[in-house]
């Protein structure tokens, strides 16, 4: 009998949380099925490309994270049910006794795991609510992929992850993983980074080889295990620019690709289309709605969590089904640091609140940061940081149109800044320096380090201008600048008519935020009991 109640209980109490939702103001199934129609036009004649959704990832005993789809899976199908693969050929091909130039494989409908779960579209849900031909499951991988390596010249894929048992969600994924690994004859040591080694030393001539060498040296700091590829370290340590040659043709051909769909999926994912520039404008106007009402609301005494809340609570409010990345709410010091997530310091009474955070809108997301002082009045020091990140900020966005280069971008700040800094006192005129230390650009989208390829701006593009100074506690410079962290970050969009600054409602410069500051907040009137 004990047993019982207890088995019920944890029946009960058993939560996987990839409940399906689908929305109506999303992407449209026709968008979807033209992205995969844009792929075809990129892969090479006679090939197959594989997407697996991502697992199901486990927090705790049987609890599981959120589940979100492969960034990848859901741009050509909008789907968001784990255990899914597609199948995407180049040219219309014999296949399952019919022809076909697609196949997704989903799991099963299953009304009990469905009461428990949520609803899932299974085969007929693909066909009538997501525009596919026709939808198979995936317990027919192995059967009706058509997936073997002697019928392509290629066959495009990932890496796959090893990271995948965390779940027993996952098995049905695990078992279509071994079964293509077995079509594909995947080899076990292939990674990324030897498929790149391999591919960039079959580029290499006499004359290239050592330039090729020296790139791979610096490869093996970064990722030291690479020399254990016989092929790789025989190439390295070979005598003459000849010999080299020699190893290079030992380099098997391989149908096997997993690094050029990443190049074709930057190509395709750093232009968006009017469709996606839609929902990225409204997760942008939502993210900056709650640096608005949260410049209205903070008070010295606040938490980093509450304003954290503030936040997250407008973007539930508008309907944003997700955050975009964890929040990043740090008060002081804490700013310092890049990707500060715990947000949890009690008494917000420090100068300077560093808020980075991006609603998810229908798959897409914002990356906005704003710096405010806590009581509303920056003081002389924090002005003149917050005034250098803000001159940074606006040479960026002057040069930001078609042609211009990240690495431009980058450039045109980081001189304000290291000028800056010089004339503060702050570092010697030329020095080196780490107060700031990461990159000014990435696009979002998807993801809010979206894919793409560096290549220089064009119309379409959607990127972050965020450059930062950081002055830890401790750092070597007076004192009174200790502990001051300043990070502004707007999403620019790119037209035929020049840059828009999607985040332009917050308040960027000094003024702008001290008299938004200055502003009532409803939160005032929010009083909640005291509880011990
Ligand atoms: N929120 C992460 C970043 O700004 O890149
Ligand atoms: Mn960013
Ligand atoms: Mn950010």
């Amino acid at each position: 009998m004990k047993k019982t109640i207890w088995t019920l209980l944890l029946v009960m109490f058993s939560m996987s949380t990839f409940a399906q939702s689908y929305f109506e103001d999303g992407l449209s199934s026709e968008w979807h099925s033209e992205r995969r129609a844009e792929l075809r036009k990129l892969m090479p004649a006679n090939s197959a490309a594989v997407f697996f959704n991502n697992p199901v990832k486990n927090r705790t005993n049987d609890v599981d994270f959120i589940y979100h789809p492969n960034t990848d899976f859901f741009y050509f199908t909008g789907f968001r049910e784990p255990n899914a693969v597609l199948v995407i050929f180049s040219e219309k091909r014999e296949v399952n006794g019919g022809l076909a130039d697609e196949l997704i494989f989903v799991q099963n409908r299953d009304p009990r795991a469905e009461m428990w779960n949520g609803k899932r579209l299974g085969t007929e849900g693909m066909v009538a609510n997501l525009g596919f031909q026709e939808a198979l499951l995936n317990s027919d991988f192995a059967a009706k992929s058509g997936i073997n390596l002697k019928d392509f010249d290629k066959i495009l894929t990932f890496s796959l992850s090893e990271d995948i048992e965390g779940s027993s969600s996952n098995e049905p994924l695990i078992q279509m993983v071994n079964e293509f690994k077995t079509a594909t004859a995947y080899p076990d040591a292939l990674t990324e980074v030897s498929a790149q080694v391999y591919e960039m030393i079959k580029n290499s001539d006499l004359k290239s080889s050592d330039r090729v060498v020296q790139m791979l040296k610096r490869y093996e700091r970064q990722y030291p295990d690479m020399m254990e590829d016989p092929l790789i370290s025989s190439f390295m340590n070979a005598a003459s620019p000849e010999k080299r040659m020699v190893v290079k043709e030992e380099i098997p051909e391989q149908k096997l690709d997993i690094s050029s769909l990443g190049e074709m999926m930057g190509v395709l994912r750093e232009i968006k289309t009017p469709e996606e520039i839609t929902l990225l404008k409204k997760a942008v106007k939502i993210s900056a709605v709650g640096q608005v009402e949260v410049m209205k609301a903070a008070k010295v005494g606040m938490t980093e969590r509450e304003i954290q809340g503030v936040h997250e609570f407008i973007y539930k409010r508008y309907g944003a089904e997700e955050l975009g990345y964890p929040s990043i709410v740090g008060g002081g010091n804490n700013g310092c640091i890049l990707h500060y997530i715990e947000n949890d310091k009690r008494d917000l009474s420090d100068r300077l609140l560093l808020m980075d955070l991006g609603a998810e809108w229908r798959g897409y997301t914002a990356d906005v940061t704003r710096t405010i002082p806590i009581n509303g009045k920056f003081n002389e020091e924090e002005k003149a940081i917050y005034d250098l990140v803000y001159q940074a900020q606006e040479a960026g966005i002057a040069i930001s149109k078609p042609g211009t280069t990240f690495q431009e971008i980058d450039a045109a700040g980081r001189q304000i800044i290291n000028d800056g800094l010089a004339k503060l006192g702050i570092i010697k005129k030329g020095e080196g320096h780490q107060y700031f230390p990461h990159g000014t650009s990435h696009h979002i989208g998807l993801d809010v380090h979206d894919r793409g390829t560096r290549n220089p701006i064009q119309v379409g593009m959607v990127f972050t201008i965020e450059p930062g100074i950081y002055i830890p506690i401790g750092s070597d410079c007076d004192e009174k600048w200790w502990g001051i962290a300043v990070r502004i970050e707007d999403d620019i969009l790119i037209t035929e008519e020049g840059a828009v600054n999607l985040s332009g409602d917050a308040p960027r410069t000094v003024a702008a935020i001290e008299e938004m500051m200055r502003l009532p907040s409803v939160l005032e009137e929010w009083v909640l009991p005291e509880i011990d």
